[in-house]
């Protein structure tokens, strides 16, 4: 079944949302954009969140990490998704190295991502290492999303983009980290690249939302990147990532048969002239 979504009756999605659909066994759907058209086909998709992710580094700029990104590159990206969003909930990353210097720093930081880029809460990725200053900015007035497990602004320190929690005392440390967040005042958390078993206890002892991206089925929601469940990215996908599409075929396929009819003159048509 196809659903229209001027038809559904959706409301606004809001901060207190995610603790509802926790409560009610409701799945959360995140997923990324960067731009105003991306931002466009996730809110009329029907997620409840929308996450301007770092990975903005990756999927639009063409940087090998998320390391390179800057506050400059997500106001400006937020904002383009911002002018399209009116329904799903806006969710921001703060970028590598915007929020560890200082609290006050991280506050400004975060402000600016709401001001200038109408973000309507910020994601930080660490666990209970970061727990004051995801404080600091919840006091301030904006919403915090967590984000632990695979921290890709960390990878140098994690060796690697590696499944975290395999082990008992890992599990135990990411729950220690997801309640911490929880306690400094966050609303949810990601789980990145988190084995399945250990997702599942953390979503069961957070008392905060969990959404998974390759943390299995056990979370309240899942988020992927836009790029990846579209098939806009060619590139091959790693295991948790499912294609729901081939964007990327359709957009070079559509090219190909413009400079098929250009070159034989068959486009454009007399119709398509002032
Ligand atoms: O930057 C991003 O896209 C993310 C998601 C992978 C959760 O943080």
């Amino acid at each position: 079944m196809t659903v229209d979504p001027k038809k559904t009756r959706e409301p606004k999605r809001r901060i207190h949302h995610f603790a509802m659909l926790k409560q009610r066994s409701q799945k959360i759907v995140m997923v990324t954009a960067y731009d105003y058209p991306t931002g466009r086909a996730v809110d009329e998709g029907g997620a409840d969140a929308v996450l301007v992710g770092d990975s903005l580094g990756m999927v639009a700029l063409g940087f090998p990490d998320t390391i390179r990104v800057t506050m400059d590159m997500m106001v400006h990206h937020a904002a383009a998704v911002r002018r399209a969003v009116k329904r799903a909930y806006l969710v921001v990353d703060m970028p590598f190295m915007s929020y560890k210097v200082s609290e006050e720093q991280a506050v400004m930081n975060a402000a600016r991502l709401v001001q200038e880029g109408g973000a309507e809460a910020v994601k930080l990725e660490g666990g209970r290492e970061i727990a004051p200053i995801v404080k600091k900015i919840v006091d301030s007035g904006i919403p915090v999303m967590g984000h632990i497990g695979l921290i890709p602004q960390s990878v140098h320190k994690l060796g690697g983009y590696r499944v975290q929690g395999r082990h008992e005392e890992s599990a135990d440390s990411l729950v220690l980290d997801a309640k911490a967040l929880a306690e400094a005042g966050a609303f949810a958390v990601v789980l990145e690249a988190i084995d399945p078993t250990a997702a599942t206890e953390i979503t069961a002892q957070a008392g905060i939302a969990t959404i998974g991206i390759g943390a299995g089925r056990g979370c309240d929601g899942q988020v992927l990147v836009i790029s990846d469940l579209t098939g806009l990215n060619p590139d091959p996908a790693p295991k948790f990532v499912k294609k729901f599409g081939n964007a990327f075929e359709l957009m070079a396929s559509a090219v190909r048969e413009f400079g098929h009819e250009v070159r034989s003159g068959e486009f454009p048509k007399e119709q398509h002239e002032y």
